[in-house]
Order: structure tokens, then sequence, then C-alpha cells
């Protein structure tokens, strides 16, 4: 892992790192991905966090990034309590599984510290985020929107930047509605990128 930056991305890095999501999250959770129209639509958020938005660079070429935005827990006191959640994150597929994601991810999450945002909580796979200290949101006593009780809550993660900010705080942790796409707009939105076949997949989770 050499020749390595994390830097703010910029408005032109912008296509670059939407091709480099769109590779990343190709066929992975779907046929095809929806990843690069959400950091599109992400990006016009107000929710959106620019201070936070990153790309790694290897010797001048992006090849990772990340970014946060902002939402909240419907604390059962009834109280808003502010958090963020992540992503999409990736690092370029040929470079997987070599440490860069974790590198990308410690770098990240200590910048939010720094603008002392107090937790984070997203879906993701704990075999690779309990290695950037998430556990499960469950042992908070954070409950995912719109999930039964004796639903698996294993993919929903949580880890706090402030410790203790979390104590005594039970409630609902809600996903922000620019996460929320339409299939529709992500396909007229993927025309302006190299045609990709979708394939159906074996462990894909949506349809
Ligand atoms: C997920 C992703 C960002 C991780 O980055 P990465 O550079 O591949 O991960 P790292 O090499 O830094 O992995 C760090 C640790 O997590 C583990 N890990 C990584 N990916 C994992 C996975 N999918 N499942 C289980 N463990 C995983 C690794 O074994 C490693 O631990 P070790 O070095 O002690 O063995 C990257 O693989 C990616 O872009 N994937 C496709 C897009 C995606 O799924 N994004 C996340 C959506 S929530």
């Amino acid at each position: 892992m050499e020749n390595i930056i994390i830097r703010p991305e910029r408005e032109s890095d912008y296509q670059t790192t939407e091709y480099l999501i769109r590779e990343a999250f190709w066929n992975v959770y779907r046929p095809g991905a929806f990843e690069h129209y959400v950091i599109h639509v992400l990006r016009g958020d107000s929710a959106f966090v620019r201070e936070l938005d990153y790309v790694m660079e290897q010797d001048g070429r992006i090849i990772g990034q990340n970014v946060f935005v902002k939402t909240v827990i419907n604390a059962d006191s009834g109280a808003d309590v502010p958090v963020l959640t992540m992503g999409p994150v990736c690092i370029s597929p040929e470079l997987q599984r070599r440490g860069y994601g974790k590198k990308l991810l410690d770098y990240t999450l200590e910048k939010a510290a720094d603008m002392k945002f107090g937790a984070v909580l997203f879906e993701g796979n704990i075999g690779f985020y309990g290695k950037c200290g998430f556990s499960y949101a469950r042992d908070f006593g954070i409950r995912y929107h719109d999930l039964p009780e004796e639903a698996d809550s294993s993919f929903f993660l949580c880890r706090e930047l402030i410790p203790g900010y979390l104590d005594r705080i039970t409630g609902v942790y809600q996903t922000p509605q620019a996460y929320y796409v339409e299939e529709a707009d992500v396909l007229e939105f993927d025309r302006a990128f190299p045609p990709k076949e979708r394939l159906k997949l074996p462990g894909q989770i949506f349809g």
C-alpha cells in the first residue's frame, strides 16, 4: 500500500468517483448498481456533509471514496438525537481486501470525530466494519426503522465517535430520505455510463 493520499473530494472528481462506485458495487448487492446514482443525489442534499466527502488516491488515481450524511435517532424520550450515517463507501475492485478500505474508514471516521459528531449508524457487514470499531446497533439500544422486532438486525451497525454519546438513549434510527432512489431514475442516469451487463448472482440481497 504505497503512494496513498486521502483528500477531500473536488467537484472535478465527481464523474470519476461515480464511475468508481459503479464498478465497485456492480452486481454485488443486486443486478447492476444503484450507488453511483445515490451519491449523485446525496451531493445535492442538505444533509450531506461536504467536509467529510473524501477520496483515496494512489499515484494520482482515485481508488476509493467515503461520504457521510446527517440523520437522527427518534429517541423513545421524544427527542431527535443527531447522528451520522455513512456511504456509499468503496475501494476499486482490483484492490479490495488489501487493507485500503480500513485505512480510508479509520481516517474518515477520525475526521468525523474531529467535527464532534457523536455516532455513526448504517447498514453493513460486521466482518469488515467490526475491524473499524463498529458493533451491532442493537447493543446500543437502537432499532432500525420498519424492522419487525423478531427480525435479524445484524446488518445494522453503530460506532460511537464520542464515547458514551448513546448512553441512556434508546430509539429508532432513520435512513435519510435521499438514499431512497427510484429504479427508473437509476436506469436513466446509468445510460451515460459505458454499457455493462446486469447479472443475477448468488448472495445479492436485492432483487
Ligand atoms: C467493503 C470495502 C469498502 C472494504 O474495503 P477493502 O479494502 O476491501 O477492505 P480491507 O482490505 O481494508 O479489509 C479490512 C478487514 O475487513 C475484512 N473484510 C473486508 N471485506 C470483508 C467482507 N466483505 N466480509 C468480511 N470481512 C471483510 C478483511 O478481512 C480485513 O481484515 P484483515 O485484514 O484483518 O483480514 C470494499 O471491499 C468494497 O468497496 N466493496 C464493494 C462495495 C461495498 O460493498 N461497499 C460497502 C457497502 S456497505
